[in-house]
């Protein structure tokens, strides 16, 4: 391979940069051309794309966001749209791809190679967490780290007023963010997409704890959870007129900011044997990291089996809980 482009598509994540960064590096010193595509697979329809020098990724190490920026493609995901980006990767001689982003980005991935024959290797990028073949995803760790930040301030105001917070995080259809976060700030509460919480028997439970004189209590819930988000959990709280609720939603706060060390690693290590493994004429995979060990899982294999939070951590959260 003589020419290869990177891309970060769908929600950004706070160590995408790092991970461009590294590939853009590993493939120079690999004597290879790189290619950067802006704004996802949107930006390859387009035609949005630049040679990236070592020059151009320096200084991004820190940086959240993603200096190639984003986007969710709809007309990816129709035939004619990847007919559009191959004609441009073609027009451009680029023979490989090192895709950066989630499931949807994944599966983006695998049509582009299957119907074009364009080899790709996918590294997962996302502060969600849900990606099968790796223990965590880059920006995961910045994002809770974030989120615990964010509950330890409303902690000091649930406990001088003696209040209840209940705080929603991000997580559509993974738990990921909320288990953490709840084990990380010692939650009382943890309500998760994948698992339906009775509110019954939760306010039972805190009936139970301000027996023992719990004075305050924080609820961490991931916004997919069924039922509902911050404010419909604490509308059903106040049912009972004893608790003064209130709620917080820490949102797009948890995707921004500087990446943790951890996640700079994550993302450098990643990027690294992405590059390596591309020129390799690894194909359809994505990087990730096992028990610290890098492995290479089938991009189908990524998209289809579900990563879902280990049930004897959800029973622990439960039991440290109240
Ligand atoms: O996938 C990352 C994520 O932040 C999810 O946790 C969240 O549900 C979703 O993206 C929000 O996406 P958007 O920023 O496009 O509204």
């Amino acid at each position: 391979m003589k020419r290869i482009g990177v891309l970060t598509s769908g929600g950004d994540a706070p160590g995408m940069n790092a991970a461009v960064r590294a590939a853009v590096r590993t493939a120079i010193y690999k004597e290879v051309e790189i290619y950067g595509i802006n704004r996802g697979y949107e930006g390859m329809i387009e035609g949005d794309l630049r040679q990236l020098k070592k020059s151009d990724v320096a200084n991004i190490i820190h940086r959240g966001g993603t200096i190639l920026r984003t986007a969710r493609s709809e007309e990816f995901r129709t035939k004619e749209g990847r007919e559009r980006a191959y004609k441009v990767l073609q027009e451009h001689g680029i023979e490989g791809l090192v895709v950066i982003g989630g499931n949807g980005s994944y599966t983006g991935a695998m049509h582009l190679s299957m119907e074009h024959g364009i080899k790709v290797v996918g590294i997962p990028g996302t502060i969600d967490n849900d990606i099968y073949g790796t223990d965590y995803s880059i920006g995961f760790d910045t994002a809770i780290n974030t989120a615990v930040e964010a509950v330890d301030k409303i902690r000091d105001t649930a406990d001088s007023h003696s209040r209840i917070f209940v705080i929603e995080v991000m997580g559509r259809h993974s738990g990921y963010i909320a288990l953490h976060t709840g084990i990380g700030s010692g939650a009382s509460g943890i309500f998760l997409p994948e698992k339906v919480n009775s509110i019954n028997s939760f306010i039972q439970d805190l009936r139970k704890s301000s027996r023992r004189n719990k004075l305050f209590n924080l609820v961490i819930v991931a916004e997919g959870n069924e039922n509902g988000g911050a404010h419909e959990i604490a509308e059903e709280l106040k049912k009972d007129k004893a608790i003064d609720v209130r709620t917080a939603v820490i949102g797009h706060l948890q995707r921004g900011g500087s990446p943790s060390a951890m996640d700079r690693v994550l993302a450098s290590q990643l990027a690294y044997h992405a590059v390596l493994g591309l020129l390799e004429g690894k194909n359809n995979v994505a990087t990730g990291q096992i028990d610290k060990e890098i492995v290479f899982t089938p991009i189908k294999d990524s998209i289809s089996l579900k990563k879902a939070p280990d049930e004897s951590m959800i029973k622990m959260a439960e039991i440290l809980a109240l």
